[in-house]
């Protein structure tokens, strides 16, 4: 529900438990008085104090008391008498970028309009959601600033992003947008952010506030592994579940910048936006520039809660098609099996073991395609290696559903190899700076999808071969960041931000002319996990360190926004590939069953008590498969002091719940350890093992654990009697 107090000029979004409030000042100005718990539509009270502050300059200079630099703004913009971050900058033709944004109109109506061009939640029908728009005009240039809230009436989420409209007669440049900005008082919150490096993606950092200009950013030309685009922002005393949380992600796979700047009176200007480098974004008389979406998820239950109300919808209005609300096939990768070596007798050979445990499908990952032997060449030419598969993909896809399993592929469709016939015919084709030498990274150069000619020769060459053979399932590979980001089509400054637009045009047309492939992600594991993927494919590979230890903090930091559903997570070898660690068969597939669960290894190569274990786990996992697509997590113990994690996912009715416990780090003859549970209806009875326990008692008293080995892990199945 939105609501709008016309005295007061305030608008009220209004989630079940929480409130956005903005207002209109008596000057025209926007202004953000509140974003957390519910407050019913009416008077506030005087939220924005105003003071005669020294240094602080003043557009009225009647009044010393008015001053941008101390207002709390909803769009704050820059070159007048605000000296904080702005939230957008449009340079005009003089090369001054100042913008006096006042109130112009405001409309509000039932659903959510699509975002032309860009990925961004949705709703199915006009009751789930409200949105309002405020436009704002800058009178001396002509341009304006239409300001997008919608509410969700189910969730305390609010989906924010912005257009500038240039109504005036001259072209201008966009250089600076940000999908939310919004100024509150509290500087004595903490800073969660998502970092980390490949195959050591999105581990939890949370720092207190302090003053001056801190977050995270990416300038590598996809959201990356090192920071993702999503921040969290936690109340003094919040935890896991206690206390309030306001979480912003960005839906967007671009480079990024996710701030706060907390000034000189303690306020804190929290902003989200994609960052370019040198963005320079030509708008011409009547054009629009549309920024992405912002999520602002608002939590009175802590990190928890806010990752649930993340979780739902992520899972249920941000990713879409058929594979939506399915859970996942159960699969079997070949790269860390195989890596280039194989041939069609050895997939089959690794298929037939999987069948026999109940794998539901095969993936062929990299080396099928062109000259590709390793990784120096053949990237761009998506034609079938049949010196490696004699008969093409067809023959090998039709003896995978011999088995009755369903065959899936990889891809790396934005990439070229030097060493490749693509560049051979066109060495113009990838991003570069004329003149000057191109950086290499594993051997690869970046398509300019931004060129349509490139982006068609991408379609087709996909789709011929999703139409060659029978294909279920695409992984869609992307390994480098951008440099030399230039391309003939363009002006400098407008190319990273458009090539993620030909990407998002080219995942459009594909996943939509396939609607029954289901998409996976990936960017050398976690390097593009973020909400703008997942409106085209609802998983993501999730790290290529698939070590099970490893992966705790991997996907409890995953698990901070994005929904398990969307982890892609495999059971490997031992001693582990990228870190030398052996693990219990039992744990690789315990932390793998809480993403989309698969296996990556031969499983022809395996110990007989391993292949056992493997196809119990394989039985266990079906049996829960339903709970862990669409349950609820709950995080009970954080893998961050190396000693334990534990987790439970509990199903939308409360009635089953899966709970996990994987120890890291045992101690001598060590205490044993309590694990109280979440999310249950402690009116109900619960059967776990041979016992019926109470929903009130697991939750006050909790599981008593004796001290266990290394790594070693446990399920409880928990069912309501
Ligand atoms: C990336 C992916 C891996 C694998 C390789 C193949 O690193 O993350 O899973 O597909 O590429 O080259």
């Amino acid at each position: 529900m939105i609501a709008y107090v016309a005295d007061s000029r305030t608008f009220f979004l209004q989630g079940p438990r929480s409130s956005y409030v903005l207002a209109v000042d008596a000057h025209g100005r926007l202004l953000h008085l509140h974003w957390g718990g519910r407050v019913e539509p009416g008077s506030l009270g005087q939220v924005a104090i105003a003071l005669d502050r020294p240094f602080s300059p003043n557009p009225l200079p009647a009044d010393r008391r008015y001053s941008l630099d101390t207002l709390p703004q909803e769009c704050p913009t820059g070159g007048l008498t605000d000296f904080r971050s702005p939230a957008v900058l449009v340079e005009h033709p003089d090369g001054t970028s100042a913008l006096d944004l006042i109130y112009e109109s405001h409309a509000i109506a039932p659903g959510k309009p699509r975002l032309v061009g860009l990925p961004a939640s949705y709703c199915e029908t006009t009751a789930e959601a409200d949105t309002l728009v405020i436009v704002l005009l800058d009178k001396p240039s002509g341009v304006r600033v239409e300001l997008s809230y919608t509410q969700f009436r189910d969730h305390d989420a609010v989906a924010r992003s912005l257009r500038i409209r240039n109504a005036g007669d001259a072209i201008r440049q966009v250089t600076r947008v940000c999908s939310a900005s919004f100024d509150q008082p509290q500087a004595e919150r903490r800073l969660l952010t998502l970092d980390g490096s490949w195959a050591r993606e999105r581990q939890v950092t949370i720092a207190a506030l302090r003053p001056g200009v801190q977050g995270v950013l990416s300038r590598r030309g996809t959201s990356s592994h090192q920071h993702n685009p999503f921040i969290a922002l936690l109340d003094a005393g919040a935890d896991e579940s206690h206390g309030e949380v306001c979480g912003l992600a960005l839906v967007y796979s671009g480079g990024f910048t996710a701030q706060v700047e907390v000034d000189q009176y303690a306020s804190a200007r929290t902003q989200i936006g994609l960052d370019a480098p040198g963005l320079r974004w030509a708008l011409a008389p009547n054009a629009v520039f549309q920024s992405p979406e912002a999520l602002l998820v608002w939590s009175g239950d802590g990190l928890g809660g806010m990752s649930r109300t993340c979780h739902r919808l992520f899972r249920t209005r941000l990713a879409r098609g058929k594979f939506r609300d399915a859970p996942r096939p159960i699969l079997i990768n070949n790269w860390e099996a195989t890596y280039f070596n194989f041939d069609t007798e050895k997939l089959v050979a690794i298929a037939i073991k999987a069948k026999e445990i109940g794998v539901e499908l095969m993936v062929l990952d990299d080396g099928w395609f062109g000259a590709r032997a390793d990784d120096r060449a053949g990237l761009g030419d998506w034609v079938c290696n049949e010196r490696k598969l004699p008969g093409g993909l067809r023959v090998l896809a039709e003896r995978i559903e011999a088995l009755d399993m369903r065959f899936g592929l990889w891809f790396e469709p934005e990439m070229v190899n030097p060493d490749s016939d693509l560049y051979r015919a066109h060495p113009d084709w990838c991003l570069h700076i004329p003149g000057r030498p191109r950086s290499e990274a594993r051997n690869q150069l970046i398509l300019d999808l931004t060129r349509p000619e490139v982006s068609d020769y991408v379609y087709l060459a996909v789709s011929t071969v999703l139409r060659s053979a029978r294909i279920s399932y695409v992984k869609w590979d992307m390994n480098r960041h951008l440099t030399e980001v230039a391309s003939p089509a363009h002006p400098a400054g407008e190319v990273h931000h458009r090539y993620v637009l030909a990407l998002y045009a080219l995942l459009e047309r594909i996943t939509s002319e396939f609607p029954d492939v289901l998409f996976e992600s990936c960017s050398g594991g976690g390097g593009r996990f973020d909400a703008g993927m997942l409106h085209y494919m609802p998983q993501v590979w999730c790290s290529d360190n698939s070590d099970a230890i490893c992966r705790l903090s991997i996907q409890h930091g995953t698990s901070m926004a994005y929904p398990l559903s969307s982890m892609g997570a495999h059971v490997s070898a031992c001693p582990n590939h990228q870190v030398s660690r052996t693990t219990p068969m039992r744990t690789r597939g315990h932390v793998a069953f809480t993403g989309a669960f698969g296996f990556e290894l031969d499983l022809n190569k395996l110990s007989p008590e391993d292949l056992a274990t493997a196809r119990e786990l394989v039985v266990e996992y079906n049996h829960v498969r339903r709970l862990l697509a669409d349950g609820d997590l709950h995080r009970l113990r954080e893998p961050s002091d190396n000693q334990a994690a534990a987790w439970m996912v509990v199903s939308p009715d409360r009635r089953q719940a899966l709970v996990t416990y994987v120890r890291i780090s045992a101690v001598g003859n060590g205490p044993i350890s309590v694990l109280r549970l979440h999310g249950l209806d402690p009116a109900a009875r619960y059967r776990i093992g041979e016992e019926v326990i109470g929903g009130d008692a697991l939750m006050a008293i909790g599981l008593r654990l004796p001290p266990t080995h290394d790594f070693q892990s446990r399920t409880w199945h928990l069912e309501q009697v």
